[in-house]
């Protein structure tokens, strides 16, 4: 018997590409850049599978390319809104994705990217090193405390309950909101369900954990940032269209916001000369919620291990 054929889009952990290649031919983009798009059109040809990263978008064009046989993708992310899943669904292609694994990782992160724009260490690191730290002084670098702070998660899901349980170390009382009520996850936070607009009157820091879809693409616009204190910081760890960047930008430069904390932004990667680089109350980092060298790992396990699993027409282990 013939076996199936894949296709694998950019340089993995070696252990999960070893893993596909045991059960699998693959043709693999054997790189640390994206695979350029009119490749992956022409590669996707007769393959069996698809193991994609969020920088592939799987839509109708790249489905059609495939043809008939093309029996799952599986994407090295949890998050997949760079997947067409009614369009895979119509083709009854399977979606796997890579949830869990990754939750404790990037709650570490962005309570990290917290703290770091809170207590403002892009600036000071800055500070230390081109000859700005002077004598100590009292008023010099102070930041917002974040023991003792409201915070208000938007998305109680995996990663913002892992994020709020590390608040509670810090003191904090916690506000979320979503599409209802998570008591289970909640009681044990103390964390109290709100309407998004008390949350946003509220909080002294509003962490974005949801995830990008039509409900949230700009959710974070104009009038969400006027509603929020001006004493206040956005952390966003989800993704980078569920913020208007734009007014984002004029929220941090006319004082609307105290300071933003983004690990995700659009595009990316962010161009070097992108307005919101300009300013000190915003710190950016590169997309690298999940990026330890453990979590990495087991995500590529998973996505193979979904890869594996659709092409031989049996349940994923993670189905979207
Ligand atoms: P979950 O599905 O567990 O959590 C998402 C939560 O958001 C759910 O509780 C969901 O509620 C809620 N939600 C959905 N729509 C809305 C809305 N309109 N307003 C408020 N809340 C909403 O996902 P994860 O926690 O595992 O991941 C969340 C996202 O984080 C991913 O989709 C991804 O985009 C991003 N991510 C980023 C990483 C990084 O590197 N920066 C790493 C990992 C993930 P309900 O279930 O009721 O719909
Ligand atoms: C995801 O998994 O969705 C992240 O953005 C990358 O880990």
């Amino acid at each position: 018997m013939s076996r199936p054929t894949v296709l694998v889009t950019r340089r993995i952990p070696q252990a999960a590409l070893e893993r596909v290649q045991a059960a699998c031919e693959v043709q693999h983009w054997d790189s640390d850049d994206a695979i350029p798009r009119k490749t992956l059109l022409e590669w996707i040809k007769d393959k069996d599978g698809l193991y994609c990263l969020l920088t592939e978008r799987i839509d109708a064009e790249l489905l059609d390319a495939a043809g008939p046989r093309l029996r799952v993708v599986s994407t090295m992310s949890v998050g997949y809104d760079h997947v067409d899943i009614a369009a895979c669904q119509a083709r009854h292609i399977a979606v796997g994705n890579t949830p869990g694994v990754l939750t404790e990782t990037t709650a570490d992160l962005a309570l990290a990217l917290l703290l770091a724009t809170a207590r403002r260490l892009p600036e000071a690191i800055d500070a230390v090193k081109n000859g700005a730290w002077g004598p100590w002084k009292p008023e010099w670098m102070t930041g917002r405390d974040l023991f003792g702070s409201t915070v208000g998660v938007i998305g109680l899901g995996r990663i913002g309950a892992a994020f709020a349980r590390r608040l509670t170390g810090f003191d904090c009382r916690i506000l979320y909101t979503g599409n209802q009520p998570r008591s289970d996850v909640a009681a044990p936070l103390k964390a109290e369900f709100v309407e998004l607009d008390t949350l946003l009157a509220q909080s002294d820091f509003v962490a974005l954990h949801c995830p990008l879809n039509d409900a949230t693409r700009h959710l974070v616009n104009a009038d969400f940032l006027r509603k929020m204190k001006p004493t206040a910081m956005l952390i966003n760890t989800t993704r980078g269209p569920v913020v208007d960047q734009d007014a984002l930008y004029q929220a941090l430069k006319n004082g609307t916001i105290a300071a933003a904390g983004l690990d995700v932004t659009s595009p990316e990667p962010l161009p070097p000369d992108h307005p919101l680089l300009t300013l000190p109350n915003c710190v950016v980092l590169p997309h690298i919620g999940s990026a330890s060298i453990a979590t990495r790992t087991k995500m590529a396990l998973i996505a193979a291990d979904n890869l594996i699993a659709g092409v031989q027409e049996q349940p994923l282990p993670n189905a979207v």
